[in-house]
């Protein structure tokens, strides 16, 4: 753990204070704090009892739980373990079985602007052909399939699929290099990939299926027996003979008929990796039951949704949000989604605007860093202003990924929102599953920049160094005090790290850490979220390890040694500096900036593009205590421009700061 978080004692004080509007709150599914309590006051009298009730009420039992919660093992925690389900079953056949086959599951738009409507029944038939296809190939129960596609029908119709057949799907984020993607198919064991010929991306064709050719070329792959590609673009690609097949062969004579799998509450899903403070991700393993019972809770708590919705959640199917907000909580709820392919600032900055008028959403979820960009080109040309544009569908914004600003929640709320919808900052992470801590959009009054209040059920809490509690307005270690539905079951393949990343004994071993620091208010209680406290930086709203960055830099023939730091920037977030000492000597000038950039695309080929630094500086050594340990702390004074104030005795080199000040 860094010093970076921990001592914070005061975030700036927020006065604005936005009340839900009155009719919203009246028709909401949780309206008014009252009600608000009244559920955490059930959870809070009768824990088990509480989350018993919810996962009779919200999922279809092939064979009903007999027990609530297992914490025999615990951390291993289990939920309605000896339950049956599908997951499956539950986003589509429950939707048919309701009525609801020819409502719209998901309106897809492609990069160039084609829509698809595919309906509940037609996602039924794809999903079922695809299951009966992955059947063919040998996949079954149990079985690992990586996916790396493009946003698409397609993606949602894999993952669904596998969870038919309780194969355990990870999906890989599709701008994931080779290397990134060798390395989870390796540690996820997967018998097969599913892939597309390319993807694109603001007009651009980039490939995927000559990128899988490359990460099963690297080794240590012999597991996996087949690639099932997605013609996404029909751009040219290696079709190899007896492993690779065309999706559109491999559904052609399927029935679309597909019993599903009924497998244990506690089947894993899915396996997503996210960065740790260590250079190796962690691959966060899922449940089936637990999981999507708090993807439909959420959906209808803090999304409010209802029949007439037309939800959009602009994340990507290779993190987490598109995981649960895309692919699982709006069909179990039996939504009508959006799910679109490419980028908002392409054909230009008004792609969002343009496709929430066009599509009448009605819920919109997006991350602070685009929010950010949007608000940057808005200004810069009146011709993508939000205001050109009939966003009056609209009547909730959510925010996901990172603190949201103040002034960018403000912009949100304004132009966005014109005023009349409450936003929804929803704090959670890839091992949380869902929303931990949210406002209630009918009930919890909104502060600009806060993330208010825990859901129900939630035991969040804020502790010092050993574990204790802390009072309102000191800020300190972000805890979860009692296992919920979806949260983490473990590490794959590493349960030891599990353990001592989530679970540490100095808090016990049984308290939840998240890994952030946090503050409440004095008077409200409520909490704001000030930071990562492990080395674990967050750019765009995507989770980067600095050792991650580090071990790639070093990697490289010219580096001897890295480190990495985040530092504040006005769009991403957090942006990657790296400090770097090359083994021959210092270069200055062009010849700088030109390792530089040589490094920066050698980590893009490492890890992906997401992890470039945006800055390099060299140095002839990094500042080190006596003992030889970096001194981070001083580099992200550097990385930020600021003049070193703190105690600097134990440092063994202070010449070299003088070095590291100025940028290339
Ligand atoms: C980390 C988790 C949540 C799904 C997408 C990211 C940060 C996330 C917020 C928020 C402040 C936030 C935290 C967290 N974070 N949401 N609303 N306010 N910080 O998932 O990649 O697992 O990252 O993102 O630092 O630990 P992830």
């Amino acid at each position: 753990m860094t010093d970076q978080t921990s001592n914070v004692t005061e975030v700036k004080a927020e006065s604005r204070i936005f009340p839900p509007p009155a009719p919203f709150a009246a028709s909401a599914t949780i309206s008014g704090m009252d009600a608000y309590y009244a559920l955490c006051k059930q959870a809070e009298d009768d824990y088990e009892g509480f989350w018993a009730n919810l996962a009779r009420e919200n999922l279809h039992w092939h064979k009903p739980f007999t027990k609530t919660l297992d914490e025999s093992t615990a951390p291993l925690y289990k939920w309605f373990e000896d339950g049956l389900l599908n997951v499956s079953y539950n986003c589509l056949d429950v939707n048919l079985q309701k009525g609801h086959g020819d409502k719209v599951a998901v309106i897809f738009e492609a990069d160039g602007g084609e829509v698809t409507k595919v309906t509940y029944k037609e996602l039924h038939h794809k999903v079922c052909q695809f299951a009966n296809g992955l059947k063919s190939l040998g996949v079954g129960k149990g079985d690992r399939v990586v996916i790396y596609m493009p946003m698409s029908v397609e993606g949602v119709v894999a993952m669904q699929a596998c969870a038919r057949i309780g194969a355990t799907h990870s999906v890989v984020f599709g701008g994931f290099s080779a290397k990134s993607l060798q390395e989870r198919i390796v540690d996820v064991g997967a018998v097969a990939v599913i892939t597309a010929d390319e993807q694109v991306r603001g007009g651009k064709h980039l490939p995927l299926k000559a990128i899988v050719d490359e990460a099963l070329a690297l080794g240590d792959c012999e597991k996996v027996r087949n690639v099932v590609i997605y013609k996404r673009t029909g751009g040219a690609i290696n079709v190899l003979e007896g492993r690779d097949i065309w999706m559109h062969d491999l559904v052609a004579n399927q029935s679309d008929v597909c019993e599903p799998e009924w497998v244990s509450a506690e089947h894993p899903l899915f396996i997503l990796y996210t960065s740790g403070s260590t250079g190796k991700p962690k691959g966060v393993q899922h449940s089936s039951g637990g999981y999507l019972l708090w993807a439909i809770l959420t959906m209808k708590w803090t999304f409010d949704i209802k029949p007439a919705d037309v939800f959009w959640c602009t994340a990507d199917i290779g993190w987490v949000t598109g995981h649960t907000y895309i692919t699982y909580g709006p069909l179990a709820v039996g939504a009508t989604e959006i799910v679109f392919e490419g980028v908002p600032t392409f054909p230009n900055a008004g792609r969002f605007w343009n496709m929430i008028e066009k599509h009448k959403a009605t819920i919109f979820y997006t991350a602070p860093t685009a929010i950010r960009s949007l608000i940057k080109a808005a200004d810069a040309d009146a011709n993508v202003h939000p205001s050109k544009y009939d966003l009056s569908s609209l009547r909730l914004l959510g925010s996901v990924g990172e603190p949201i600003n103040p002034e960018a929640w403000m912009w949100y709320y304004n132009n966005i929102g014109r005023g009349n919808c409450p936003i929804v900052d929803t704090f959670w992470q890839t091992e949380t599953g869902g929303h931990m801590m949210t406002p209630l959009p009918g009930a919890t009054p909104l502060v600009p920049g806060s993330c208010t209040l825990p859901l129900p059920g939630i035991m969040a809490a804020i502790v010092d160094e050993t574990g204790h509690d802390l009072p309102n307005g000191q800020g300190g270690i972000l805890v979860v005090k009692r296992p919920w539905p979806s949260m983490i079951r473990t590490i794959w393949g590493d349960e030891e790290r599990f353990k001592k990343s989530y679970f540490p004994e100095e808090f016990g071993g049984k308290v939840y850490l998240a890994g952030d620091g946090a503050i409440r208010n004095k008077d409200t209680g409520y909490f704001t979220i000030t930071g990562r406290i492990d080395d674990v930086l967050n750019v765009s709203g995507h989770r980067m390890g600095t050792m991650e960055i580090e071990s790639a830099l070093v990697a490289n023939p010219l580096v001897a040694e890295a480190a990495v730091v985040g530092k504040p920037d006005d769009t991403t977030g957090e942006a990657i500096c790296a400090f770097v000492v090359l083994k021959r000597s210092r270069p200055t000038g062009d010849e700088a900036k030109q390792i530089a950039t040589e490094l920066r695309n050698w980590v893009a080929k490492e890890i992906g593009p997401i992890a470039k630094p945006k800055e390099i500086r060299f140095g002839d050594n990094l500042p080190k205590t006596r003992s030889g340990k970096i001194m981070r702390r001083l580099l992200r004074v550097l990385a930020k421009g600021e003049t070193i104030t703190q105690d600097i005795s134990t440092l063994e080199n202070p010449a070299i700061l003088e070095q590291l000040k100025q940028p290339l």
